[in-house]
């Protein structure tokens, strides 16, 4: 059984949370593809001392290995800009095709979740949301996981927003048919409701 639910949308949405959840309850695997990115963000930044060389990023990103994905420091604010620098490059992203791919097709279902799986990775997917809050509500949530201040966080939220959105190759957009989640008013529980209820929605139509 091939079966694939795309969940894309903004930095901090609740994308996460609701990959996380929606794969547990559906018994999928789940793949965070923001995390290839700041592997290899973070990896081609020690490089580079600080400058990111495309083509040695587009190596690192060839080399790749499923354990450089356990990495730690991947989470920080400072890897997630790295990531997004890196993502801009088609030759970057090239090399992640694949492995997403593969990942989105396999035997048992998958839930992907990052910025262009509907639209590029996989748009035969047979459920796609689109994942969104709105800007201070994504940066609270962020705020409360790292701290620091939360006026840069939400600089930072929007910088890399713009990048995501504005590269020429996979830029972060809803797929057109891709259902909008709004996470700014809903608890997590209730936008995981909502997830499953859409994921279900749509097994029963494909599965018939
Ligand atoms: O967790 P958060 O939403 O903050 O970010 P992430 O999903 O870990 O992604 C980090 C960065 O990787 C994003 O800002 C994008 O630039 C890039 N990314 C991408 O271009 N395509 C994806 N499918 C996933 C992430």
């Amino acid at each position: 059984m091939r079966f694939t639910v795309a969940l894309d949308g903004p930095a901090a949405a609740g994308k996460g949370t609701i990959g996380r959840a929606v794969a547990a309850h559906f018994g999928f695997a789940h793949l965070d593809t923001g995390l290839l990115y700041r592997a290899v963000g973070v990896q081609a930044m020690q490089d580079g001392r600080g400058v990111i060389d495309p083509d040695w990023a587009g190596e690192i990103a060839r080399r790749l290995k499923p354990e450089d994905l356990g990495r730690e420091g991947l989470r920080t604010r400072i890897a997630g800009q790295a990531a997004s620098k890196v993502a801009a490059l088609p030759e970057v992203r090239q090399a992640l095709l694949a492995f997403q791919r593969d990942f989105a097709r396999r035997e048992g279902g998958a839930v992907l979740d990052g910025r262009d799986i509907g639209t590029v990775i996989c748009p035969a997917a047979e459920a796609k949301l689109f994942v969104t809050a709105s800007d201070e509500v994504r940066a609270q949530r962020r705020w409360k996981e790292e701290g620091g201040e939360y006026a840069a966080v939400l600089a930072d939220l929007r910088a890399r927003d713009r990048r995501d959105a504005e590269r020429t190759d996979a830029p972060m957009v809803a797929a057109a048919d891709a259902v909008l989640l709004d996470t700014s008013d809903l608890s997590i529980d209730a936008a995981v409701a909502e997830a499953v209820a859409h994921v279900q929605s749509r097994f029963d139509a494909v599965r018939g």
